[in-house]
């Protein structure tokens, strides 16, 4: 297994181009099951979890050439339709092809995702969802066995609750339903925005693009023909480099971004007193003369992220006074508060709040990412701190970092693969 050895402090100067996001991605990819063309995809950022969802596609019987970050997939022969549990184990946004799988041939089967670190995250709302839409549901032996031989059907889906993936698997089944879907309390993440863009494009009818009403007129299980697109910069991805020359007093100026979808990120680190010049796909962080505590609390987009959580928590311990975080989506999503404080932050954790006393003197310890996100909290902490950390279990980072150590390496800090 391979582990990060971090030797801090560090500074940090220079630019970071940002990938293409992550998250975006995944439910791109997934809509590749919508179309009769073999479908040109750039700007894929090179992590695991997007070889994850092709290697998933593949067992269905598609095909695909990636070179880079660049891929063209093509899926009119699939010959298979049950998306097994040795996939979707190890990656629970495979639950990403239950919707188009399901809407194009009116049957499918796709293992339960199962449990995650950061808390339960269960699928009751696309289920509920899909089984407005026609389709005939039932769990059996850890599959979720779904079937619609007529094809689904347009409806008004009323979401309880807010849900990124459980929006994307509605508008691709409501892609090629057919008749009218409406879609209220819908997610309105960027990466939501673009899978219904590239839809529009395609030439399916999506009103409300980026709000929490979204109606899509299906094609009635005609298949689409998808353009060539090019993936949405990573948000997060942007996000953490911001907080890690934030953390480090560094100056270092972002590229390939999109500064609005950040707002509520760069609206906290204002308050934390840390200069940023914004452009129209740059943003360049200076040092904070003085790093301010700050209160957050993570909520749907356009709120701040919950994915943005871990990255803040490492950097309060560096503000100087007391700092707040609340969670409010995921109830498990804390973990990395006790590796933080192996490092000596002083983070009192209440339910689901993270009172953080700050600035705290860190030193380098071995410690062990959790999740993908409380992964690049350790990151962070590390090249403050003084010393050497060994970060175990980066298997997490590679999960949806690019090149992370390179990245990082062209910014002045010098983060070794190594394995143990
Ligand atoms: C997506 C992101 C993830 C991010 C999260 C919240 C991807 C691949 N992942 O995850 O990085 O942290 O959004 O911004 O895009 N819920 C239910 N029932 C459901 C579905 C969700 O109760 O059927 C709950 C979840 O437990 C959670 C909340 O709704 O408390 C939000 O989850 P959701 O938006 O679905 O997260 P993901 O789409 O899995």
């Amino acid at each position: 297994m391979d582990y990060f050895k971090i030797n801090g402090p560090m500074t940090l100067r220079g630019e970071v181009a940002v990938s293409g996001a992550k998250n975006a991605a995944l439910p791109l990819i997934a809509m590749t099951l919508l179309a009769k063309n073999p479908v040109e995809i750039s700007n894929l950022p090179e992590v695991v979890d997007i070889r994850t969802l092709l290697k998933l596609l593949h067992s269905l019987g598609a095909t695909f050439t990636l070179e880079g970050n660049r891929a063209v997939i093509d899926t009119c022969c699939l010959t298979d339709t049950k998306a097994t549990y040795d996939i979707v184990k190890t990656m629970r946004a495979s639950i990403l092809v239950l919707g188009p799988l399901l809407t194009r041939f009116g049957h499918c089967e796709v293992s339960l995702p199962g449990g995650c670190a950061i808390g339960q995250r269960p699928i009751d709302l696309h289920l509920k969802a899909l089984e407005q839409m026609g389709a005939d549901i039932t769990i059996q032996a850890g599959y979720v066995r779904a079937q619609a031989p007529e094809g689904l059907k347009g409806a008004h889906i009323i979401f309880d609750k807010i849900t990124v993936t459980g929006t994307a698997n509605i508008v691709m089944a409501a892609a090629l339903a057919k008749g009218k879907t409406t879609i209220t309390n819908a997610a309105r993440e960027p990466e939501v925005a673009q899978l219904c863009e590239v839809l529009r494009e395609s030439g399916v009818s999506v009103e409300g693009i980026g709000t929490s009403e979204l109606v899509i007129y299906g094609t009635d299980r005609r298949l689409i023909e998808i353009a060539p697109f090019s993936v949405i910069p990573d948000r997060i991805e942007a996000g953490t480099y911001l907080c890690a020359a934030a953390i480090a007093r560094g100056s270092v100026t972002l590229t390939q971004v999109r500064p609005e979808h950040l707002e509520a990120v760069l609206g906290k680190l204002e308050e934390m007193g840390v200069p940023l010049q914004v452009e129209k796909d740059r943003i360049a962080v200076h040092p904070a003369a003085v790093l301010k505590p700050v209160d957050i609390t993570t909520q749907e987009y356009p709120a701040f992220p919950t994915d943005m959580q871990a990255q803040f928590l490492a950097l309060c311990t560096q503000a100087e006074g007391t700092s707040t975080i609340e969670e409010r989506l995921f109830e498990n999503r804390f973990m990395h508060v006790s590796e933080l404080q192996r490092l000596g932050a002083d983070i009192t954790l209440k339910g689901n709040v993270a009172t953080v006393k700050g600035p705290s003197k860190l030193y380098g310890a071995d410690v062990m990412a959790t999740d993908l996100r409380a992964s690049s909290a350790l990151v962070l902490a590390a090249i403050v701190a003084e010393g050497e950390t060994d970060v175990h279990r980066i298997y997490h980072l590679d999960r949806g970092y690019e090149k992370l150590e390179e990245k990082f390496g062209k910014i002045g800090a010098k983060i070794e693969r190594l394995s143990e």
